[in-house]
């Protein structure tokens, strides 16, 4: 039964054409299309700002987000998995259920802000 939930989950992933989309773009993720929705609608990142990107891995929204608060700005990424580096973006292995990840994170922030 597992098996044949993850291989039907594999051929939806596959044939989406979102999925498609970010492979031929290079994009980390099929995310990255959700983030530009909402960044073209409300504008929510800034030259300059300082993101949490919880849950990062591949790293979509960890790399677009960079990409908008440019060098004056900082990521930074959370993921209980590990992310591929992205310029500009530092990268916490943990999981933000746990006190030592919050921790963790602001000290990081504390540099930035
Ligand atoms: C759908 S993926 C995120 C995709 C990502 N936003 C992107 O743009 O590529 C969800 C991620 O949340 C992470 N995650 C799930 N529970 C978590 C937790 N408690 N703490 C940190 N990361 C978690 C998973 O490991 C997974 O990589």
């Amino acid at each position: 039964m597992k098996n044949m939930c993850s291989n039907w989950w594999l051929s939806e992933h596959y044939s989406d054409k979102f999925v498609k989309e970010s492979k031929k773009c290079k994009y980390r993720s099929r995310a990255w299309f959700k983030i530009d929705e909402i960044q073209k609608k409300n504008n929510i990142i800034k030259p300059g700002m300082v993101v949490l990107d919880i849950g990062s891995s591949p790293g979509g929204w960890s790399k677009y987000s960079s990409q908008k608060v440019g060098m004056s700005g900082k990521v930074i990424a959370c993921d209980i998995d590990l992310m591929n580096p992205i310029p500009n973006v530092s990268f916490i292995l943990g999981n933000i259920f746990e006190k030592i990840t919050i921790k963790k994170i602001k000290k990081v922030k504390k540099k930035y802000t």
